[in-house]
């Protein structure tokens, strides 16, 4: 191997590495939970969107339950300790499943986004997306699946 080669396999190596070391938060980032399901609705802790750091206590902006008993996955956003967003993540353009990408549910299928309320942002979809109203009991969430917010 020449100089010139080595050069740009060492230069190729070093892009992959920061590539591959930018996704990594990204990823880490999004939590997945269950949450209790019961009769009316879910419970999921607050302390879900907790991050410890080194002494100091940060917030995920949103988590994601994922339960075997929904049909889709619902996003909570948290805005702040006393307000939450509770998301179908269901396109309302032809039903795909939407994908969390910080404060956006972006559609694989044909480019729809929603904000972090579910308010259209670019079609195809006309329509917002379905919410659920959200109390807090103790430390706990509750999302209810009987209403729409
Ligand atoms: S199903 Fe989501 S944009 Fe078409």
């Amino acid at each position: 191997m020449n100089r010139k080669d080595f050069l740009v396999n060492a230069c190729t190596l070093c892009l992959s590495a920061a590539a591959v070391s930018s996704l990594l938060p990204s990823c880490a980032s999004t939590r997945y939970v269950s949450g209790n399901l019961g009769k009316d609705g879910l419970l999921v802790s607050r302390d879900e969107f907790k991050i410890n750091q080194k002494g100091s206590t940060a917030y995920r902006s949103f988590i994601i339950i994922r339960n075997d008993a929904l049909q889709f996955p619902i996003c909570i956003y948290r805005f702040s300790d006393e307000e939450y967003s509770a998301l179908w993540m269901r396109c309302t353009h032809q039903g795909a499943e939407l994908q969390a990408s910080g404060d956006v549910l972006q559609c694989p299928a044909h480019g729809s986004e929603f904000n972090n309320r579910g308010e259209v942002r670019n079609g195809p979809a006309d329509n917002a997306l379905r919410t659920f109203p959200v109390t807090i009991s103790n430390n706990d969430l509750f999302i209810d699946l009987r209403k729409q917010a």
